[in-house]
Parts: structure tokens; C-alpha cells; sequence
């Protein structure tokens, strides 16, 4: 596992976005997988700019995104398809068709989980998945307590993360939907790259828990410590609770 300090959200972003741009430009027809909230959106204006100005191209790449809330329709303005419409599909050159996001209204969602599991294999499995935290160290919408090889499934959203989204529903608690489909761990650790991103001090106990807690499914995001290929990208905030030492610049880079 590499853990990289940065000193800002900026400079994380930035740098999460070259890595990802490297997979797109080695492999023209790479899987990504991609996450929704607050952290990934300095990720994607990277992406954009580098589309842009220096032509990187997605016209053959496919994605997955990790999640979708159960009862929101596409064009509703909290829903994870219209989040990615408009933070970065928007504005580079994928074609829709290639995007894929779990169909939180359809009338079985159990089929909706499977076809999903079905359609990543199809597509040859995700070559770099992108992923957030939650204060609860949450994966995902894989809250603590969940089974650390599920498939994509229905999960119940806790209190918390709950509490967490009200920002983007009017700070109506209520507003926020109670279920979501969710890609499971399972799922995510067979990604052959994970790149797991926190900015800020509200993530800070979240990452030292997953980085350098022991692996437990209370802390769903300490299961990155079994995948042989991650890297996690932090600013300042998010790191000032690990106890470890960690550079700025993945080891390769230093050689
Ligand atoms: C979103 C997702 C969630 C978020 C996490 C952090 O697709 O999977 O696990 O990554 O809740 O959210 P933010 O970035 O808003 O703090």
C-alpha cells in the first residue's frame, strides 16, 4: 500500500487525476471505476482540463461508478447519474452508452445488483476504481459491519452517513433516500488498482483506522490493506491523525 501526503486538496486531486490519465492513455479502452460526494469532483475538473488542453482522450472508455440511491430518478438533482452528467461526463468525450451507473429505480433491484456484478465481468473487470471515505470509514456505501466480500447489493445507509449527505438534500435528513445500491468489497478489491482519496479533518480518524487500523469490517475501508496494488491520496487534514511518516511522492517517482 502506498499512502501519499499532499499538502491540499489541490495537489491531491491533481495528482489523482495523472494516475488515472496514465491508465487512460496506456489503454484506450480501460474500465474505470468511479465515486460520487465532495472528494473526486477536484479529481474530475483535473480530468476535464487535461481532456481539454492536452487532448486526453475517452472515447473508447467505459465506466462503472461504485453506488446510486434507491428511488432517485437520473435527472434528479442528488442522484449519483446526474452528479457524473454534470461534474465530468458532460464535458470530456465518453460516450454515454459507456457509463454505467446501478438503476436505483428499477422494479427489481435484486436483478438490478446482479446484471451490474454481470456487466463489470462483460467488460472485462475495472482496470483503476476510485474511492472516497466516509467519516464511518465506509467504502462505498458499504457501511461498517458489512461483509468484506460482498457483491453488489442493497445496503441500508446508517444514521450517520445519513446525517452526512443531508448537505446536498436542503439539510433535510429526512430527504435523504434510505437505501442505496452498492458495489460490495468484494467487488472493489477485484479493481486492479484502487486509488482511495480523503481531504480534510473530518476523514482524519477514518484514515487512520483504514490505514493503519487493523482489517475489520467495522472499518469496511481497512480491507484495502489485502489489495496488492493501492495507492491512498490525502491532504494534510486527513493525515494528521496517522502515525506514520508517509512522502509526498510514490516511491517509483523518487527513484
Ligand atoms: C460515493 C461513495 C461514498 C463516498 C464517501 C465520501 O460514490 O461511494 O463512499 O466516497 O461517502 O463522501 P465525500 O467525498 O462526499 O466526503
Amino acid at each position: 500500500m502506498e499512502v501519499i501526503v499532499k499538502e491540499n486538496y489541490e495537489e491531491m486531486s491533481k495528482f489523482a487525476a495523472q494516475l488515472i490519465a496514465e491508465v487512460v492513455r496506456k489503454k484506450p479502452r480501460a474500465v474505470l471505476g468511479l465515486a460520487t460526494g465532495s472528494t473526486p469532483i477536484g479529481t474530475y475538473k483535473e480530468l476535464i482540463r487535461m481532456h481539454k488542453e492536452e487532448g486526453l482522450d475517452f472515447s473508447q472508455i467505459v465506466t462503472f461508478n461504485l453506488d446510486e440511491y434507491v428511488g432517485l430518478p437520473p435527472d434528479h438533482p442528488q442522484s449519483y447519474r446526474y452528479f457524473m452528467n454534470e461534474h465530468l461526463f458532460n464535458h470530456i468525450n465518453i460516450r454515454m452508452e459507456n457509463t454505467h451507473i446501478p438503476n436505483g429505480m428499477a422494479k427489481d433491484l435484486k436483478a438490478e445488483c446482479e446484471k451490474y456484478e454481470q456487466m463489470i465481468k462483460e467488460a472485462g473487470g475495472i482496470d483503476i476504481q476510485l474511492l472516497g471515505i466516509g467519516a464511518n470509514g465506509h467504502i462505498a456505501f458499504n457501511e461498517p459491519g458489512s461483509s468484506l466480500s460482498s457483491r453488489t447489493r442493497i445496503k441500508t445507509l446508517t444514521e450517520k452517513t445519513r446525517q452526512d449527505n443531508a448537505r446536498f438534500f436542503d439539510n433535510e435528513i429526512n430527504k435523504v433516500p434510505k437505501y442505496a445500491i452498492t458495489m460490495g468489497i468484494g467487488t472493489i478489491l477485484e479493481a486492479r488498482k484502487l486509488i482511495l482519496l480523503a481531504s480534510g479533518e473530518n476523514k482524519a480518524d477514518a484514515i487512520a483506522r483504514a490505514v493503519e487500523g487493523p482489517i475489520t469490517a467495522q472499518c469496511p475501508a481497512s480491507v484495502i490493506q489485502f489489495h496488492r496494488n493501492v495507492v491512498v491520496i490525502m491532504d494534510k487534514a486527513a493525515a494528521s491523525k496517522l502515525k506514520g511518516n508517509y512522502p509526498d511522492t510514490p516511491a517509483e517517482l523518487r527513484l
